[in-house]
């Protein structure tokens, strides 16, 4: 079957739990998800990622799946997800799930079975291996940290064997090499695109294919020391052909998460006849206050953020399509990152600028169109994620209580994913009683309802990136090109096709900047297509956070 253009389209993404809340228990789910399409479709999207609803232990809430054609009780039935798929399509919404295969939970029956013996049916569907022996010591088969938990290694009594997980120790990580469950993979996508959705976001899925010996890596590196051997692994393409198959009878979309993958071997999977995948996610964006994660912070660095924007712009250009992020439910807020709380709508309507407008498909997380920010919570044990607490455990522990917490607030992926804002009634409208997280003390000026009220507001300027995105074919198709890269303060971009020249201008800063145009352009001939402040600008000063979107040329 055909596939539908994604590369015009826009994706909203939702994390359910947080969401709405429909029936009145605290927790988010597709009663919400219902009620919210109309306004999801305002927005001007075209399409929802959802990111898992599958039953689920919540050990990594919901990528941690137990069953893989079901809806999580919380969240519904697979008779209201159909509800929903329906009311979305007619609604002109596309809908992706996501993917997650390279491990699954340790409570699917699989691995249930798997860990029982060495000779059952599904005891080769995980990565078991025998331990080390040092003596009498009892050792893992190799020195892997996992991601979020620990060493990478569980050993289980039954089998006197350790199973592998990158993740949380109750995510076992499945073994793709077996053919049985690739089999699995392509059952399971056949399920959900046989019920109607469009494709999937597949979560880690360069992660799949492992090294056939594991070998051990650098001692000395926390959490990601084995990647070399985990990640875009020798039989990674050979699998993706595979799904990739499956996928095509259905013109289905897929779009693959790809932590650290470097841009080469990016366009490996997403160029050439075969191409593997349509879109990826990148992470090289993430990281323009951190390094390598977000708990290793240091300032924020536009420099830093620009050289990765145009990275993958450049290297994309006429060969790849980008798939274009600032947030997700595995970040912070990017207002409290790369803006500033204190300029809250003017450095979130500018970040809606600063990448809407690059040559890709816009990805926006709940909650961002909203201008939401990170929370702050009290302790370490307010918090709910895996990833959080084990990296509060690992990291700067000499440091003071009141500093360690400052990190995880700018760190944590639970600064995203309090419940969304809608409106000031108490738990922001998100719920009628208590919700199962908390809830930003700041909802009662940002909220969905104060943002709808207030023309210049984030949500506003949102709707007014995608529609003027969405109708510009030199937004959508034209050539990116990158002016001032060095500049402490500003990103300028061009977008250029035929004779129309679009330029975007950022100002990621709290004081006024003056600047000029870049060589080659004049004020003459100059329209201003959007701003995100309502007085008239000055040509060559830009007030605190000021987004410009200027036109020469074209009709
Ligand atoms: C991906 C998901 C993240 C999850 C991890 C393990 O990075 O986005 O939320 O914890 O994979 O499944
Ligand atoms: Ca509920």
């Amino acid at each position: 079957m055909e596939q539908f253009d994604f590369r015009r389209m826009s994706f909203y993404q939702i994390w359910i739990r947080s969401f709405a809340d429909g029936n009145g228990d605290g927790i988010g789910d597709l009663y919400g998800v219902y009620d919210k399409l109309d306004y999801i479709a305002s927005l001007g999207v075209d399409g929802i990622w959802f990111s898992p609803i599958y039953p689920s232990p919540n050990a990594d809430y919901g990528y941690d799946i137990s069953d893989y054609r079901n809806i999580h009780p919380d969240y519904g039935t697979l008779d209201e997800f159909r509800k929903v798929l329906d009311r979305a399509h007619a609604l002109g919404l596309r809908v992706i799930m996501d993917l997650v295969i390279n491990h699954t939970s340790d409570e699917h029956p699989w691995f249930l079975e798997s860990r029982k013996s060495r000779t059952g049916p599904y005891s080769d569907y995980y990565i078991w291996r025998d331990p080390k022996w040092k003596g009498e010591s009892r050792l893992p088969p190799n020195n892997w940290f996992s991601q979020f938990e620990g060493l990478a290694w569980e050993y289980c009594p039954e089998r006197e064997q350790y199973y592998l997980h990158v993740f949380a120790k109750k995510q076992p990580d499945l073994n793709m090499d077996n053919p049985r469950v690739r089999e699995e993979v392509k059952g399971i996508m056949r399920f959900w695109l046989d019920m109607g959705v469009d494709g999937f976001r597949e979560d880690v899925i360069t992660y799949i294919s492992k090294h056939p010996q594991l070998p051990d890596g650098i001692p000395f590196l926390p959490i990601i020391n084995g990647q070399p051997y985990y990640k875009d692994g020798p039989n990674l393409v050979d699998y993706l052909r595979e799904f990739r198959a499956v996928a095509k009878e259905y013109g289905a979309l897929q779009i693959g998460e790809a932590p650290m993958t470097p841009v080469k071997t990016a366009l490996t999977y997403l160029t050439g006849e075969d191409r593997v995948l349509d879109m990826m996610i990148q992470f090289d964006t993430m990281g323009a206050d951190c390094f390598m994660t977000e708990y290793l912070h240091h300032p924020f660095f536009l420099p830093k953020l620009k050289h990765a924007f145009s990275k993958w712009q450049y290297a994309l250009a006429g060969k790849a399509w980008n798939a274009l992020y600032l947030e997700n439910h595995d970040h912070p807020r990017v207002i409290s990152r790369y803006g500033s709380e204190e300029f809250r709508r003017e450095s979130g309507t500018m970040l809606a600028a600063a990448y809407i407008f690059q040559q890709g498909t816009p990805f926006i997380y709940q909650g961002q169109e909203l201008g939401m920010t990170n929370i702050r919570l009290g302790s370490i044990e307010e918090y709910e994620d895996v990833a959080t607490k084990n990296a509060y455990h690992s990291f700067r522990r000499r440091q003071t209580e009141e500093k360690r917490l400052r990190h995880v607030h700018l760190a944590s992926r639970d600064s995203a994913r309090t419940p969304v804002q809608w409106n000031s009634s108490p738990n922001a409208g998100f719920s009628d009683v208590k919700p199962w997280f908390s809830v930003n003390p700041n909802y009662p000026e940002v909220n969905a309802e104060k943002e709808e009220a207030d023309p210049q507001s984030v949500l506003h300027f949102y709707r007014r990136c995608l529609r003027l995105r969405k109708g510009s074919d030199t937004l959508l198709w034209g050539d990116y090109r990158e002016y001032f890269p060095q500049h402490p303060h500003l990103y300028v971009y061009e977008r250029s096709c035929g004779t129309e020249r679009i330029l975007v201008v950022c100002s990621f800063s709290k004081k006024e900047q003056s600047w000029k145009l870049p060589k080659g352009y004049a004020w003459e001939g100059c329209t201003l297509l959007l701003c995100n402040y309502a007085e008239e600008p000055v040509p060559e000063r830009l007030r605190p956070y000021e987004a410009r979107v200027l036109r020469w040329g074209g009709t």
